[in-house]
């Protein structure tokens, strides 16, 4: 028996045929469209078979699947993934964009124990219930905009206590819900009131990271990546490389906030120390560009950050030409409360000048690679987990052509061959 076939699309668009981050500019190589196409996901939830629908008719008969979705007119695209989200808070700071409205920069604000802060307040109150119907609603309204993989950060929390609780409350949501989650622990995401960023540093790496490691070994809690705030003011560098060796050093994958507001030789670093993945890179350095190439380490763009805070673009296009990984998150959170790929890809399209093949494989198959789950999610391959999307439109650049209002193009989300 058979899960699901999805019968007839109109594309279905495979991303990319091999088991490989997905480099190429312009990506028209990469991006195999199959027409009249089908598609099969077995019961353990992973692809059987794609191919030509008359193939894969006489293939399998009808009565073996439990489900069978009629895609004629339709377009089946890989469930997207979202790579870079901070989805566990309270209170929100709708205050605060009225502010940046009116003139205020980001780091004004947070240098003014708002931002960060003003958030790390409020989740600290939050009881773990709370947090956890606030991001039970959160990554549903994620799913519904098509990511079907989200990495989620913790950060609001910055004492051991607060950040163990972000950590249990994104665990919980891995046991109980479809969508799929890497999570990241980012203890270090500003420097607490009242503490120098040295007491920070030695306090994660003290205290933090060796109770992580004791809870990773005890399977208690599955944190998967590292993340620091590098940047002036916050972390620097010499901070972030020893808070980042140390998480390595229990075994997670470092992938931290870089060159976002100030050059900090964040991605020089980060190929040092062999990150999977840098964020935001408004403000790399050419170097930092051609390290990140050679390290193989995945650049996640997000232009939603860039946009709503009126930053100078992240040079997605030189990083393409490189041999960069580039890939996009939404970087949900209360400075960006965004929770759609289609946008970000749209924004990425226009604001950053990437083509919606490279759009497509940035939110796909690399954002999969930027969370070390490029050889299991991404792209729609025998083998392959069976996380879809199905559109209602005969083309599927359709997905980043309309802007907003996804929930009515998006037509089925399936996570593992369940539509949910
Ligand atoms: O990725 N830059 C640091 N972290 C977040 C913002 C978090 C916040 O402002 O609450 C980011 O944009
Ligand atoms: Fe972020």
């Amino acid at each position: 028996r058979q899960r699901l076939l999805l019968e007839k699309a109109e594309q279905l668009v495979l991303v990319c045929g091999r088991r490989e981050p997905y480099l190429r500019r312009d990506g028209a190589a990469g991006l195999a469209v199959l027409r009249a196409a089908s598609l099969v996901v077995g019961l353990d939830g992973c692809i059987k078979a794609v191919g030509r629908a008359d193939v894969i008719r006489n293939q399998f008969s009808e009565a073996t699947f439990e489900r069978i979705i009629d895609c004629s007119g339709k377009c089946v695209l890989p469930g997207l993934v979202d790579a870079h989200t901070h989805p566990v808070w309270a209170g929100d700071r709708v205050h605060e964009f009225a502010m940046k409205l009116a003139g205020a920069s980001y780091m004004e604000i947070h240098q003014a124990g708002g931002g960060i802060h003003f958030t790390v307040e409020h989740t600290r109150k939050a009881t773990e219930d709370e947090l956890f119907t606030t991001l039970q609603h959160r990554l549903g309204r994620m799913l519904r905009a098509g990511s079907t993989l989200v990495e989620c950060k913790s950060g609001y929390g910055l004492n051991l206590e607060t950040e163990l609780k972000m950590l249990r409350v994104i665990e919980r949501a891995q046991k109980s819900m479809d969508i799929g989650i890497s999570s990241t622990y980012c203890g270090a995401h500003a420097v607490p009131k009242g503490k120098t960023a040295t007491e920070a540093t030695d306090d994660i790496i003290n205290n933090h990271l060796p109770k992580l490691k004791e809870l990773k070994l005890s399977g208690e809690i599955h944190v998967n990546n590292i993340d620091v705030f590098c940047e002036k003011g916050v972390f620097d560098l010499e901070s972030t490389r020893r808070i980042l060796q140390a998480g390595k050093d229990i075994g997670l994958q470092i992938n931290f906030h870089g060159d976002e507001l100030h050059p900090m030789k964040s991605a020089e670093l980060g190929a040092e120390l062999g990150a999977r993945a840098i964020s935001h890179l408004e403000e790399v350095s050419d170097e930092g560009i051609v390290a990140m190439a050679r390290a193989k380490c995945a650049a996640v763009l997000l232009p939603t950050t860039a946009y709503m805070l009126r930053l100078k673009q992240p040079q997605a296009r030189k990083m393409l030409e490189e041999g960069v990984i580039v890939a996009l998150g939404s970087d949900f959170n209360p400075n960006a409360y965004c929770f759609s790929m289609p946008m970000v890809m749209h924004l990425a399209c226009v604001n950053m000048k990437m083509s919606m093949n490279e759009a497509l494989a940035a939110a796909t198959i690399n954002a999969a690679y930027a969370l070390g789950k490029s050889d299991t999610h991404g792209s729609l391959e025998v083998g392959k987990q069976g996380d879809l999307l199905i559109i209602n439109s005969s083309r599927w650049e359709h997905l980043i052509y309309q802007f907003g209002g996804h929930e009515a193009l998006i037509n089925y989300v399936i996570v593992k061959g369940k539509v949910i």
